[in-house]
């Protein structure tokens, strides 16, 4: 399909209904049960979808002495359900990783693209001063009725500011560009989908350490035509067809932006590959994506929770992680608790952040929550960052050693305590 000499292969890996069926809660991957938190991240607004302001390197950018997130949000008194329609970008910034300042809207003064605007990446060099905020332009501009049509786009041209009396902030104006919309051939357009709605969304700037280019991953779909003999010919499973987009950018011309063949797809498994995005650990990429248990094809049982898959480069073969794939899911009494994960690295540990869901410990099914009366609704959701987890990674195996607090988002400067199991076997040690 693509030119070789792109340098991509133009291979797609393959996450299988075999690699799927393996997928089960073990002691390792089982996240610890979420109580809600005293206070939320923004006490006036939602917050969901969270990603870390970073350096073009993939670090967190430090800003003035500060770490600065960006988030979907929608005012506390809208129900839960309906945030997805006017999800807006707000910023939130701290000294400390834990306490959290409301820093207000990111785009103030500015028109983005889209009705609203779902996940992105916002990257920040420090030795330009250059701020990129990606993100998803769901919807047309101005639209009346809500539309569902997503593509990728990216803010330039604006600033951050940081002194000792404002904090932090971002300063318009931006330029909003539209980076890509799907091609049709390895991205799935909105009438070429057969199944749930298609997305083309949650663009997340990479740049690939060993090679120094520029990407931008992606979530999107691939093309089953009807009639495919994809999924042994099995309609009703070809509606699930998730992939893992990039497209490759350049470092100096934010707007640029040629679609690659997706890295990962998941055709007869799933439906969403969301938010993907790249740990670059000693040699080995990681890729992870959140996804839901009802957009696992029939005949997979799979959970809310995050996904992986390695390779050894950036277009190289990616193996699911763990066997089947499964890195960090929910307890099984409150399956919805959290979704959304981003993974970064810490020294030799990955921390995954995530935000509080619905935590429903006795209704446990997802179409409960929509038919329960609005105040229940409201009462059962978090919309605040979730306690952070941390996992243990080697080769192709990850596993879940512990949690920080909630919204708890270190840099790599910060020594984190002793897990639970360390603590035991020093115990022991000392006896
Ligand atoms: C994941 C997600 C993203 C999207 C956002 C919309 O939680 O589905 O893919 O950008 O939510 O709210």
């Amino acid at each position: 399909m693509s030119d070789p000499a792109d340098g991509t292969g133009g291979r797609t890996s393959a996450w299988t209904r075999e690699h799927a069926r393996r997928l089960e809660r073990t002691a390792e991957n089982t996240a610890p049960v979420i109580y809600p938190p005293e206070s939320k991240t923004d006490p006036d607004n939602h917050i969901w979808d969270t990603w870390l302001l970073r350096t073009p390197e993939g670090a967190v950018a430090d800003v003035g002495g500060y770490r600065v997130i960006v988030a979907l949000t929608a005012s506390n008194d809208l129900l839960p359900g309906k945030r997805h329609d006017v999800a807006t970008h707000r910023f939130y910034y701290s000294a400390d990783g834990r306490h959290w300042t409301p820093g207000g809207e990111v785009f103030d003064d500015a028109d983005p693209l889209g009705s609203r605007q779902w996940a992105g990446s916002a990257v920040y060099d420090p030795e330009t001063g250059d701020v990129r905020l990606y993100y998803t332009a769901a919807g047309v501009r101005a639209e009346g009725a809500l539309s569902y049509t997503q593509h990728l786009a990216v803010a330039h041209g604006g600033s951050i500011e940081t002194d000792a009396e404002d904090g932090v902030r971002f300063e318009g104006p931006w330029h909003h560009e539209s980076l890509a919309h799907p091609d049709g051939e390895w991205y799935e357009r909105q009438e070429q989908s057969r199944g749930m709605i298609y997305t083309f969304r949650d663009p997340w700037y990479f740049e690939d350490p060993e090679t120094g280019e520029a990407y931008v991953l992606f979530e999107a779909n691939t093309p089953v035509p009807e009639g495919s003999d994809a999924c042994g010919g099995d309609a009703a499973r070809q509606e699930f067809n998730g992939s893992v987009g990039i497209a490759r950018t350049s470092k100096t011309d934010p707007t640029e932006c040629e679609l690659l063949p997706p890295l990962v797809d998941a055709v007869c498994v799933n439906q969403e590959l969301e938010r993907p995005h790249v740990v670059y650990r000693e040699g080995t990429y990681y890729l992870f994506v959140a996804s839901h248990r009802h957009t696992f094809a029939p005949g997979i049982e799979g959970y809310d929770a995050l996904y992986g898959f390695a390779a050894d480069s950036l277009f190289e073969r990616y193996e699911p992680l763990n066997g089947s794939g499964l890195v960090a899911t929910n307890p099984s009494n409150a399956p919805f608790q959290a979704y959304s994960w981003l993974a970064y690295g810490h020294r030799d540990e990955v921390l995954v952040t995530s935000f509080l869901n619905y935590y429903d410990y006795d209704r446990p099914t997802l179409d409960d929550v929509a038919y329960l009366p609005e105040s229940e609704q409201f009462r059962r959701f978090g919309g605040t960052l979730a306690p952070t987890l941390r996992l243990g990674v080697d080769g192709r195996e990850t596993w879940i050693r512990g949690a920080l607090d909630h919204g708890h988002l270190p840099t790599e400067e910060e020594d984190l305590p002793e897990t639970e199991d360390e603590r035991i076997a020093r115990l022991r040690a000392e006896r």
